[in-house]
C-alpha cells in the first residue's frame, strides 16, 4: 500500500528513512526528536552539530529538510524537518508544512529511500491542529504519490486519536 497510517514508535520501524520533527537547531528536544536521538545514539546528534549553519544557531529552517545516518536505529535514514509553530495560520503554517513533506520527500529520493515514515509533524509541542495537519500532510503526500508510485509511506501516529484524525483525512481524500 502506497500511503498508509499506523499506530507506531517511529524508532522502532526498519524502513529506509523516518521523518524527525526536529526544530531549527538540529540539536535534539522532547517528543520524537528526543526518541529518536535517544533511539540511535549520541552518533546522531555527532552528525546533526557537523551539518552546517545556515544563520545562527540554525541548521535546518523551517520548512526544509536535512538528511543523515539512522545510526543505532532500524532506519538507514533519517530525515530532519522543520515543521511550523501554529500561530493560528495566518503566517505561511499551510505551506510550510506542505514543505516539510516535500523537502523530505525530495531528499528520500536523492539517497534512493523508497520506503519512508512520517510523524504528525508540528501536532505535539508546535501546537498545529490535527485535522488541518492532516489535510495538507495527505495532499502534499498523494500528490507525491501521484508522481511517483513507488514510494512507500507510512504516516507513523502515536496514539489512536491521532490515528483516527490521519486515517479520517486519508479517507476523505
Ligand atoms: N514515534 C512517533 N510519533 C511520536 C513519537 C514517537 N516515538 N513521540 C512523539 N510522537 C508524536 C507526538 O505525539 C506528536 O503527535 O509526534 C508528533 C509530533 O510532536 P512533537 O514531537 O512535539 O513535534 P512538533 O510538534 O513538530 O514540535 C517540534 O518539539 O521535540 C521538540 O525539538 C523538537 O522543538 C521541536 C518541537
Amino acid at each position: 500500500m502506497p500511503l498508509t497510517v499506523v499506530i507506531a514508535d517511529i524508532t522502532t520501524l526498519a524502513t529506509d528513512a523516518i521523518v524527525n520533527a526536529a526544530n531549527e537547531t538540529l540539536l535534539g528536544g522532547g517528543g520524537v526528536d528526543g526518541a529518536i536521538h535517544r533511539a540511535a545514539g549520541p552518533a546522531l546528534l555527532a552528525a546533526c552539530r557537523a551539518l552546517p549553519q545556515v544563520s545562527l544557531g540554525v541548521r535546518c529552517p523551517t520548512g526544509k529538510a536535512r538528511i543523515t545516518p539512522g545510526f543505532a536505529l532500524p532506519t538507514r535514514w533519517v530525515i530532519h524537518t522543520v515543521g511550523p509553530v501554529w500561530h493560528g495560520g495566518n503566517r505561511d503554517e499551510a505551506a510550510l508544512l506542505a514543505n516539510c513533506y516535500r523537502n523530505a520527500l525530495r531528499l528520500a529520493y536523492e539517497h534512493d529511500a523508497r520506503r519512508i515514515a512520517f510523524p504528525a509533524i508540528s501536532c505535539g509541542a508546535y501546537g498545529y491542529p490535527a485535522a488541518l495537519a492532516a489535510a495538507v500532510a495527505i495532499a502534499t503526500l498523494r500528490e507525491a504519490l501521484a508522481d511517483d508510485p513507488s514510494l512507500d509511506i507510512v504516516l507513523c501516529c502515536y496514539s489512536e486519536p491521532m490515528r483516527a484524525v490521519f486515517q479520517h483525512a486519508l479517507n476523505a481524500a
